[in-house]
């Protein structure tokens, strides 16, 4: 059962202000960017050890995608705990747990690193969310607190520093993107390297070293997904991108950036890679 968490709505002042906004169209967003990535996320939480039966935290649940897919995992006799210190979206993850006719799946508002519950979990699982965080070693000194022995910790965050290593002459579009996308985030003060920052953060919360993959989706298909995708993205970081004079909407053109990515990806032969991310998992002594 969960503690009352709202006296811990506020994170402190040195996180990463969310890069994305909080615009419904952001909470569209990240529900479009599960459907691309949300196989990696399971086949994380397989590969952890997350099974049938099993109680699991899941800390920045945005819209419910991670939460939801693991209360199918767990099954009808486990149970999750989503958190997000966004009350609003949480709304929409509640509703969509109702409409799925999801029962063992809740959620409550807060920040994941002053929570407070009677029971502990067997799993704590995140996705997209220590890169907000000023410290997440720190965070995960305070998350495995809620853990059993044996417990499951199981991560997935993006990895930005690569992805310069992607630029070339032919693909002058995805070049000015992949520029957009780094100076957005690194502006907003989320940290870039959070993908290979997940080692230092197991090892500085003194957990045992974790197990860890590089995934990225890729595509040079005229019907891909990833085009449209990231459109999504550069609406919602179009607000700081204009704040921090990065870029305009007329340089963005989002309305045709979908089309204009497919073009350069066919004439150049050169896939695109959606932002990659790396997982980490591990599992604490019993
Ligand atoms: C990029 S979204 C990812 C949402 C979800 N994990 C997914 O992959 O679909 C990050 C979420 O983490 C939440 N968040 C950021 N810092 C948090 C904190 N300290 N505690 C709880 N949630 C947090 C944000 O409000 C946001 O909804």
């Amino acid at each position: 059962m969960a503690k009352d968490n709202s006296e811990n709505l506020h994170s402190p002042s040195t996180d990463a202000t969310y890069t994305l906004g909080r615009t419904s169209h952001e909470t569209t967003r990240l529900i479009e960017q599960s459907r691309i990535y949300g196989e990696s996320t399971q086949r994380l939480c397989k590969r952890a050890g997350i099974t049938a039966g099993m109680r699991v935290l899941e800390i920045g649940s945005g819209a419910g995608d991670v939460a939801l897919m693991l209360a199918e995992l767990v099954g009808q006799d486990g149970q999750i705990v989503g958190v997000d210190v966004n009350p609003v979206i949480l709304e929409t993850a509640r509703q969509r747990a109702t409409e799925a006719g999801i029962r063992n799946v809740e959620f409550i508002a807060g920040d994941a690193r002053g929570l407070a519950f009677s029971d502990k979990f067997d799993a704590i699982v995140g996705r997209f969310v220590l890169m907000y965080m000023a410290d997440p070693g720190e965070a995960f000194a305070k998350l495995v607190t809620h853990l059993n022995p044996g417990g499951i910790i199981a991560f997935q965050e993006p990895e930005y520093t690569l992805y310069p290593a992607l630029l070339h002459p032919d693909t002058p579009l995805m070049n000015q993107l992949i520029k957009w996308i780094l100076g957005a985030f690194e502006h907003s003060g989320a940290h870039l390297d959070m993908g290979i920052g997940l080692y230092r953060a197991f090892v500085d919360a003194g957990l045992p070293l974790p197990t860890m993959h590089l995934e990225s989706p890729i595509g040079a298909a005229e019907t891909w997904a990833g085009y449209r995708y990231m459109a999504t993205i550069f609406q919602s970081l179009l607000p700081l991108l204009k704040k921090y004079g990065l870029a305009t909407a007329e340089q963005v053109d989002v309305d045709t950036l979908a089309a204009r990515l497919r073009r350069e990806v066919l004439a150049s032969k050169r896939p695109f890679f959606l932002p990659l991310h790396i997982t980490a998992h591990a599992v604490l002594p019993t």
